[in-house]
């Protein structure tokens, strides 16, 4: 079964936006592909499918009785430009291939497995929109914003209300390739996740004045791309040796943008990371009192655009003691990605397990899964779905 589910996440890697690599964003016109394909597995498996108004797929597998509580096993459909195959999907394809193994046998709870729509935050700059509408909590500027882009995919904005999850929720677990290092390093084919990172995303904006590149003398210029780049390298040096800080500006944007034209305009993202929400505002405070002093001294104007204030999120405690006794060998570790779980956690008990991720890499083409770490997860997520039915047994 571990190979179906590999070779399914390498099948799914072909529906991108960029021939040669795969980039597929949210409801980007690949995703209508991934849709028909994870639709027909869903259903292959014995579940009834549909596509809510983010265009979630979501496939429920009923339990003995039409009341029964409901366990959703989750993770995400979309990816980072230029990804590998795994990141995200492999959830969603390890809850079919559980829900499949289970051979038309019911559970005594419903068991609904969810492809997200949208996790990275790439389309938008705002991550995590298709948990956000599951757990209730996308605002109404981000829904606005999204709107276009449901109703070109031929969905109903005015339904996002009913993607909220609702009735009597067991749980919430994902299946995740940990993206990092430490598995690997303890050579450990498996990982509880015991807490989630809280992230900041922001823009910084600079605005100098575009200019000739040749007659203007370097000290009478406002040179935006300058002050950004004082910044990112402010961020690299003063991040170094500081535990778990991570700090990254992934993206920049550069106007006009010609070799011989001083920048008008730079626009860069900043990615912060620590799992104590102190440090990370801190330090969030710090990096835009630099921008402004930069600013200052190189005569441009600055403004910050907040996108994302997400704190770090812990896993429910007895969930996550099932699923470490599903996996009794896994090491308990903190999560650095951000992951839907943690925006469902504060709504439902939520569980996450992490397979190795050889060289530690991802988000890259090169992201790689070994299958015995597959046929481990794939094991262990049995093991979940048996210790749930003997706690519905003795609790009636
Ligand atoms: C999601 O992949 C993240 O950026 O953590
Ligand atoms: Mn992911
Ligand atoms: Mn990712």
């Amino acid at each position: 079964m571990h190979n179906v589910i590999l070779s399914r996440c390498r099948e799914l890697a072909q529906y991108t936006e960029e021939p040669g690599f795969t980039t597929r964003t949210f409801l980007s016109p690949p995703m209508h592909g991934v849709h028909a394909a994870v639709g027909a597995w869903m259903r292959q498996a014995g579940m009834e499918v549909s596509i809510d108004a983010v265009g979630n797929i979501r496939g429920l597998y009923s339990g003995v009785n039409a009341n029964a509580k409901k366990l959703i096993i989750g993770s995400h459909l979309d990816t980072v430009p230029r990804a590998g195959a795994y990141d995200g999907i492999l959830g969603v394809l390890m809850g079919i291939a559980l829900v499949g193994a289970l051979q038309g046998r019911r559970m005594r709870y419903a068991i609904e497995v969810i492809g997200f729509s949208e996790e990275e935050g790439i389309r938008y700059g705002v991550p995590f929109i298709g948990s956000r509408a599951l757990a209730g909590t996308l605002d109404a500027a981000l829904i606005e914003k999204i709107t276009p882009a449901i109703r070109e995919f031929g969905l109903d904005a005015t339904k996002l209300k009913d993607a909220q999850a609702s009735g009597n929720i067991l749980g919430y677990v994902e299946f995740h390739i940990e993206q990092g290092p430490v598995l690997e390093s303890m050579n450990q084919p498996l990982g509880v996740v015991v807490a989630i990172k809280g992230q900041s995303r922001f823009e910084i904006e600079f605005l100098g004045q575009a200019n000739h590149a040749g007659t203007t003398p370097m000290d009478m210029r406002s040179d935006a791309l300058a002050a950004a780049a004082e910044v990112i390298v402010f961020v690299s040096r003063f991040t170094q040796g500081m535990g778990g800080l991570t700090c990254t500006v992934g993206k920049i944007h550069v106007e006009p943008n010609a070799s011989n034209v001083i920048p008008g305009l730079a626009r860069i993202s900043v990615d912060i990371r620590h799992d104590e929400d102190a440090m990370r505002e801190t330090f969030q405070q710090l990096v835009q009192d630099e921008a402004a002093e930069i600013a200052a001294r190189r005569s441009v104007k600055v403004s910050c655009t907040k996108l994302l204030e997400q704190p770090t999120v812990f896993m429910d405690e007895e969930f996550t003691a099932r699923m470490a006794v599903a996996a009794p060998h896994a090491v308990h570790m903190t999560s650095g990605a951000g992951h839907d779980a943690m925006i469902l956690a504060p709504h439902m008990p939520a569980a996450m397990l992490f397979l190795r991720s050889p060289g530690g890499l991802s988000h890259h083409p090169a992201e790689h899964v070994l299958p015995e770490d597959a046929a481990a997860a794939f094991e262990a997520g049995r093991r979940f779905l048996e210790i749930l039915e003997r706690l519905e047994v003795s609790h009636g």
